[in-house]
């Protein structure tokens, strides 16, 4: 499906997310960051999606927020409008969300990866909170995560010297879970569904246990335990 900025598919229990401002670089612009999180809360909703991936372009997964949109802003205006509290939703997805990053993910992008329960990254991924060459800081929780991804030097030395990190680093430090060659991103991201049996697996074995507390021999065992003796099971 598109919706402007995004397109959305469906693979099985996989929902692909693709950014898609290819003329911007999938810079996140207000538009953007509505239809996505609008598309994360769906697919979380959705009982037959297991996993969420979103991904962008082989050149970029997103230069950063919209540098266009803002440049002219106020601080008044940017403090009530206040439009980057929206991706707090995002994050309050449960449904287990995989970045796919090829190219840049810089700024915004580099955020959004990390606002991802993983990130899984082609061999031309480039991550960066560059943000200080645009005399700003990091907006969407960057110095917070990146520090606890990294440690704090390098995260310190990240934003502020704005100094890009390739695909190789970003691994042997921690922001990356694996580096694969480009083309064989989306096809490891959306195989990676089996990461979701966890969450899915935590969900029905909690379920399961509810379950028990109907049975006979929940009741024997628990019954024996605190009378200190040993139970006697009859399978029902
Ligand atoms: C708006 C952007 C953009 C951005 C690129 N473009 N990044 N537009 N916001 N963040 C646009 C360019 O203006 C250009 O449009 C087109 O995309 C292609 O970009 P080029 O610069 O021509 O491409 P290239 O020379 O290959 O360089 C790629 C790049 C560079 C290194 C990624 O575009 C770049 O440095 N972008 C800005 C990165 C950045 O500073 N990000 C942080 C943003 S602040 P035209 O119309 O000229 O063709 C931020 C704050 C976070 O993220 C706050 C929370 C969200």
């Amino acid at each position: 499906m598109t919706c402007g900025t995004i397109l959305t598919e469906t693979h099985g229990r996989v929902r692909l997310v693709t950014l898609n401002r290819p003329k911007a670089l999938n810079a996140i612009n207000r538009q953007l960051t509505r239809e996505l999180v609008a598309a994360a809360i769906e697919a979380d909703a959705d009982p037959t999606v297991g996993c969420i991936v979103v991904t962008g372009s082989p050149k970029a997964f997103a230069a950063g927020a919209d540098i266009k949109e803002m440049a002219a802003a106020t601080a008044t205006e940017m403090y009530i409008n206040d439009h980057f509290a929206a991706w707090e939703q995002f994050t309050a997805v449960r449904t287990p969300i995989i970045a796919a990053v090829a190219g840049y993910a810089l700024g915004g992008g580099c955020e959004l990866a990390m606002m991802c329960d993983f990130i899984l990254a082609a061999d031309t991924a480039k991550f960066g909170q560059p943000e200080i060459k645009l005399g700003v800081n990091p907006g969407i929780g960057g110095s917070q995560r990146l520090t606890r991804f990294i440690g704090k030097s390098k995260a310190m030395e990240m934003c502020l010297t704005g100094r890009t990190m390739d695909a190789a680093e970003a691994e042997r430090c921690g922001l990356v879970s694996h580096v694969v060659p480009a083309d064989r991103l989306l096809v490891e991201a959306i195989n990676r569904r089996y990461e979701t049996t966890l969450s899915e697996g935590v969900r029905f074995e909690r379920r399961v246990f509810y379950a028990t507390f109907a049975t006979h021999d929940q009741k024997e065992g628990m019954t024996a335990f605190l009378e200190k003796r040993l139970p006697t099971f009859t399978h029902g």
